[in-house]
């Protein structure tokens, strides 16, 4: 019987320190033996927001105990392992490095493969870590420093469909948050402020909806919540305006996901057409429900990552390695960390649209 590949995950880009041993499994999703995160939300909360210099510091101190204890709960030893994938951007460069030369270090020292991964194709693979999807698929990417829309077509192909003109939707969630005094990370703390409030309290702008093809903007809805914001007295109407801002972000998810839709027809004939959200948004349930059901009413079928999946973790980023392992994609050690590494060649980066991960 051959020897099944194991690879083990680092992912270091942006403010979680995270490991992870998979393993495959026939032609079955692979089996994730361990997976585990340390977030330095506590670190960043007394600023509002990720400090690069902090977040890189954690994880220096973190990332040999993380690796030690994924290794641990696996159950393997370290001699089983046949590569070492880890994220080689987009993200903080300072924190992207760590994760990076961590990972090298270990390649060299065992005499095994090094594959350095792309963050976004972690998110857009992700939900191969639970079921076997076929390409071509849809995917609408929604996380901290990303709104896309991409023609998923094969492992290192991808074909942009939209994007965001300005903030990424996470972004827009944290701003949003922040003006309405919650707590960092704002995004799913939000949610849940939103679920007391009325949502038809506030009319707020939906930007470039009727044009603009699948391209999102959210920076004018975050202008008319800081305008909003200085009129309100009470508790009652923070949480009317949290749900007025989750209810404008569905209507304007679903708006353009049905432009998506069709674009991707044209692009793509096929019996069964599949819809994948990913990112660190995708674990909102307003947002999840919404698509869904969409979806459905257009012949998609939505598939999302399990919950735990959907923010930054190296499960994912040792899914690509396994992929990549498969087609001999490796990398030489002085591959570098690219704070601006793209998905698809159309890519531009756009100013002013916060971290880009
Ligand atoms: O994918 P991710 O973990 O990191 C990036 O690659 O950016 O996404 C993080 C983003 C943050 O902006 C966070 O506020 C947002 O995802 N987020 C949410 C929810 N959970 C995380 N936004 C809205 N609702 C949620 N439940
Ligand atoms: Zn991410």
């Amino acid at each position: 019987m051959s020897k099944k590949t194991i690879i083990l995950g680092i992912e270091t880009s942006c403010d979680e320190t995270a490991v992870a041993i998979i393993k495959e499994n026939g032609s079955n999703s692979p089996r994730i033996l361990s997976n585990i995160i340390s977030s330095q939300v506590n670190i960043h909360k007394e600023f509002g927001g990720v400090v690069p210099e902090l977040a890189a510091r954690s994880h220096v101190e973190k990332i040999d105990l993380i690796a030690k204890k994924a290794i641990e709960d696996s159950g393997i030893s370290l001699h089983n392992i046949s590569a070492v994938a880890a994220t080689a951007g987009p993200g903080l460069v300072v924190c992207l490095s760590i994760g990076l030369n961590f990972g090298k270090a270990i390649s060299s020292s065992l005499e095994i493969p090094f594959i350095g991964v792309n963050h976004l194709e972690g998110h857009a693979l992700s939900p191969m870590l639970h079921s076997k999807l076929k390409y071509p698929y849809l995917l609408l990417l929604i996380s901290g420093g990303h709104s896309q829309y991409l023609s998923v077509n094969g492992l290192g192909n991808y074909k942009r469909l939209g994007t965001t003109i300005d903030d990424a939707l996470g972004e827009a969630f944290d701003k949003t948050a922040k003006i309405l005094g919650i707590e960092f990370p704002g995004g799913p703390k939000l949610e849940k402020f939103a679920e007391k409030g009325d949502p038809n309290k506030f009319d707020l702008p939906k930007p470039i909806i009727n044009k603009g093809g699948c391209n999102l903007s959210f920076a004018g809805l975050k202008t008319a919540i800081l305008r909003i914001s200085k009129t309100i007295k009470t508790q009652q109407e923070k949480c009317d305006l949290a749900a007025s801002f989750q209810k404008t972000v569905e209507e304007i998810l679903c708006t353009k996901t049905n432009v998506a839709f069709k674009e991707f027809k044209k692009l793509n004939t096929q019996n069964e057409y599949s819809f994948v959200v990913a990112g660190g948004v995708a674990a909102n349930k307003g947002i999840r429900k919404n698509l869904i059901k969409i979806s459905n009413e257009n012949n998609f079928k939505p598939i999302f990552p399990e919950i735990d999946l959907c923010g930054d973790n190296a499960a994912m980023i040792a899914y690509v390695g396994l992929e990549k392992f498969k087609m001999k994609q490796f990398d030489n050690l002085d591959l570098p960390a690219n704070p601006r590494l793209a998905l698809d060649k159309s890519a531009k980066f756009l100013k002013g649209a916060g971290v880009v991960i």
